[in-house]
Parts: structure tokens; sequence; C-alpha cells
């Protein structure tokens, strides 16, 4: 910016300054990394040690020449920022100094797939004090182990990232604390992250809405995949929070039906389990959908009602303190009740059913979890998929337990009730001490329908709640399928 001269007795006089600003980026833009290192540290508890975060490295498939689709680690992101590959972290909590270490330059990887981060390319667009190339990394581990390590430790997530520093036998590493701070941490949005969700669910409702024009003229699964990703694709958000879920009839009742290629004819709903990722933030969006202009059967719209009716109920209840486990208790009284109304459950005390089991045959998930980097993300009580549990356990939505600590301001949860009619599951019920709960004769009855899921992301606010979900559903979907049938 130049300031104009001023005219001073006629004559031209610089009677002001020439101002040069040199706008290098918007500070306000970048992902606030500093801040998630003092967060992570603050909930470390300690005033010195070295944070040690490993980057996901460029890896190729087993017995392939071909690298795996890259997928940056959430914990190596929340501190920088950073969506590339080969990069280091180091956080020097006593002297606040946040340290980003790009892949040294190799000629070979620029010709082929491009350049790698320069140093001054990263330090303009992260939040992070320092940045230097690899090559450094060795010399400056070792300088921070002689002047700090007898006193702190270096802060790592997992025995399988220790730091190699060849020169320094001894090294002082704690590989316990770094995780829980982290979760911890993570488990609070900040404002910059609830635009990430806000913006990866705003994407997820265009895809949705986009799905539900087009139904009435698609013939197969595959369609509504296709469909929703291209959507999202187009939208930028290249990637998927986690695999879409589109399953038909009978397919609607298996939680997590990937397949997604049967036919829809003759089929009554389709359950569509899809969410974009913005930024490496993850959206988490069901909607359960008619196959026609009008629920295809009574037993069809009247699931429909009652997952409704426990959505919207749980998400009424939301404010700070409330725990997921006494929403996902109000859901099971209302699912049962509502089964008890169809005929499903018998005439028995709810909460004689509740205690027996019989209403998690039909709602056999838990009611939701926290929403983030991770599509299932990291809570205090961390999740399945990192403590080392098997794929298809954490794929499920853990049941909420009597331990789970209350709601906060900055949380993003899901709210994802669902009432599913499984072959297999009533099969097995019938031979469970809870059978006598169940009406078998009415339960088949429903077989057809599927299953009905119905989830949204809430943030919990100070004044109570804010639902990030705007994708359709209830009577504003059906009208948009009314109107794409009609035109
Ligand atoms: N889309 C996975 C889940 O709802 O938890
Ligand atoms: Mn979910
Ligand atoms: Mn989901």
């Amino acid at each position: 910016m130049r300031v104009p001269l001023a005219v001073h007795d006629g004559c031209l006089v610089p009677d002001t300054y020439d101002i040069c600003l040199t706008i290098t980026g918007n500070e306000a833009d970048k992902y606030p990394a500093k801040q998630h290192a003092r967060r992570a540290a603050r909930k470390l508890g300690v005033s010195a040690g070295l944070i040690y975060l490993v980057g996901q490295p460029t890896i190729n498939w087993g017995d392939s020449d071909q690298p795996r689709p890259f997928r940056q680690r959430r914990y190596f992101y929340y501190l920088s920022g950073v969506d590339e590959a080969d990069c280091y972290l180091t956080y020097d909590i006593q002297s606040d100094l946040l340290t980003l270490y790009v892949p040294d330059f190799d000629l070979r990887h620029a010709i082929w797939m491009g350049p790698t981060l320069t140093i001054d390319e990263a330090q303009c667009r992260y939040d992070v004090d320092r940045v230097r190339y690899f090559a450094s990394l060795q010399g400056d581990l070792a300088s921070w182990i002689d002047k700090h390590n007898a006193s702190s430790p270096i802060y790592i997530l997992h025995d399988s990232q220790k730091p190699h520093v060849l020169s320094r036998k001894h090294v002082r590493l704690d590989d316990q604390r770094l995780r829980p701070a982290m979760d911890a941490a993570r488990m609070i949005k900040d404002d910059y992250e609830i635009r990430m969700i806000r913006k990866a669910n705003q994407i997820s409702a265009l895809a949705h809405r986009k799905v539900l024009e087009q139904i009435h003229r698609m013939t197969n699964e595959t369609e509504i995949e296709g469909l929703f990703l291209a959507t999202c694709v187009a939208h930028e958000a290249k990637h998927q929070s986690y695999e879409i879920i589109a399953g038909s009839g009978k397919n609607a009742a298996i939680l997590h039906y990937v397949k997604n290629n049967e036919p829809l004819h003759g089929r009554q709903l389709v359950c569509l389990d899809a969410g974009a990722e913005w930024d490496c933030y993850a959206s988490d969006v069901t909607r359960t959908i008619p196959l026609g202009a009008d629920w295809p059967s009574e037993h069809a719209r009247n699931i429909y009602r009652l997952v409704e009716k426990m959505q919207e109920t749980c998400i009424a209840q939301i404010q700070r303190g409330v725990t997921m486990k006494s929403l996902q208790d109000s859901a099971h009284f209302i699912a049962i009740q509502g089964l008890k109304d169809l005929g499903v459950l018998g005439d028995y005390d709810m909460l004689e059913i509740f205690h027996s089991g019989a209403s998690a045959v039909f709602f056999p998930h838990g009611l939701g979890h926290h929403v983030g980097l991770e599509v299932h993300d990291v809570s205090v009580q961390s999740n399945a998929a990192l403590a080392g549990e098997s794929p298809s356990q954490a794929l499920l939505v853990p049941m909420a337990t009597a331990s789970s600590p209350g709601l906060e301001p900055g949380m993003v949860v899901t709210i994802e009730p669902g009432v599913y009619f499984s072959e297999l599951a009533i099969a097995n019920a019938r031979k469970l001490p809870l059978a006598k709960y169940i009406n078998f004769d009415e339960a088949v009855k429903y077989i057809s329908v599927g299953g009905v899921r119905i989830e949204d992301d809430i943030l919990v606010t100070h004044a109570g709640y804010e639902n990030l979900t705007t994708a359709p559903k209830g009577e504003e979907m059906l009208e948009i399928i009314r109107r794409s049938i009609d035109n």
C-alpha cells in the first residue's frame, strides 16, 4: 500500500510514509497447529519434553510397485495441518517450538510425481515455527537429547514410532501418555475444526439430495454409490470419510454393507450411509429412502416414523452434561414402546424388556460416536480401531457404557438410532432367554423392510446443540422424491 504524497505550498512533499505490506499467507486461514500443540501439552500436564510425531510414509501395496492411496495419520495432522507424505514433527514443550520436517529434495520424485514441499512453501502454508529438511532431523534430535533428555522424555504415540537416533544409545521415551493426552485434546473441537466438519456436511447434503432427485431412475445400488461419490468429488471432496453403504431391502439390515451391487427392483427402502471428508475432517450421514413416491408399505412407514422419533427425541435432549448412555437408553425405551405398539415385542414391563436385551436384537449398535479427524473419532475412552480390536469390531458403533462422560461444548457426536430386522439376528434371538419378549410371527413380517437408520452430526454448544447435518430427511426428503418423479 502506498500512502499518497501531500501538497504543501504548491510542492509535492512526502509528509507520510510509504508502507509496503507483503501478504505471505493468511494466518487466519491456517490450520491451527500451534494451538493444538499447546493444547496437547496442557493435556499432558508437563512443562518440558519433546513430542515426536511421524507422518504417514509412502507405502506400496504388497507385491506391487503401486503406492497405497495416501491418508495422513490423524494425530500428525492435528499437530501440523500437513496432508503430505513422509513428514515428521517435533514440539519442544518448554521452548514452545513446533518444527516440521519435510522430505529432502529428490529430483526423480519431482520429475515423476511433482516436487515435494520446499521449506519456504511449508513455512508459508503451515502454522509451525520452523520448517527443516528431513536431513536435519537426526542432528536436531541428538542435540535435544544431549541438552534435555536427562530431565524430560521424548513423547511418542506408539512403540513402533521410536525415533532412530543413531548416535545416541539411551534415549528416554514415554509411549504411554501422549495418546490419551491428544485424545482428550481432539475430543473438543475448535472453531476451525467445526468449520471443516460443517463443510464436509454441506457437501454430503448436496450428494444426498442428488441421490433423492435421481433415485426413481436408478435400478441398482451401484448407481447410488456412483452418484453420491461423483457429487462429492465434483465439489472437491475427493475422499469419503468411510466406505459408502447403500443397502437396499434386506441389505439395509446389514450395518456395514458395502458391496452396493444389487438390483433395487422389488425392494422397499435403501439405507444410504455416506459422508464426504473435507480437509481430513469427516461427516457421517445416514438417510433411509423409500424406493417410490411414497412409503412402499405400512410396515416401512411405521419403522421410519419410529426411528425418526428416536432420533428427534435424543437430539432434543442434547446439552452439556448429558451422557451418551442416557440418550442411548432413551432411544431404547422409545424403540421398546414403538415395537410393543406394533406387536413385535410382547406386552411386558418396559424395564424388564430393556434389561433382557430384546430391544438390542432390533437396535444392536450404539446411539452414536464422536466425529472429527476420524469418522469414529477419538475420545477419552479411546475407540476400538486404535485399541487394536479386529477390523469388524472396530467398524461398529460401540454401545455407550455407564462410565461414558457427559457431553461438553465443542464435542461433535452422531445421533444415529436404527431399527433393523436381520434374519440372522432374529433366528439367533429365538435361541436366547429374551425370546419370550419377542413376537416372532410379527417380527418376520418386517424382514423385507430391512432396516432404517437416520444419522446426523450434532455439535454440542453452550446453549444446547446445533445440528451440522443438513441432508433432507422425513417430509422434506419425501417431497424431493415426489417432485423428481413428477418432473
Ligand atoms: N458410517 C459409520 C457409522 O455410522 O458409524
Ligand atoms: Mn456413525
Ligand atoms: Mn454412518
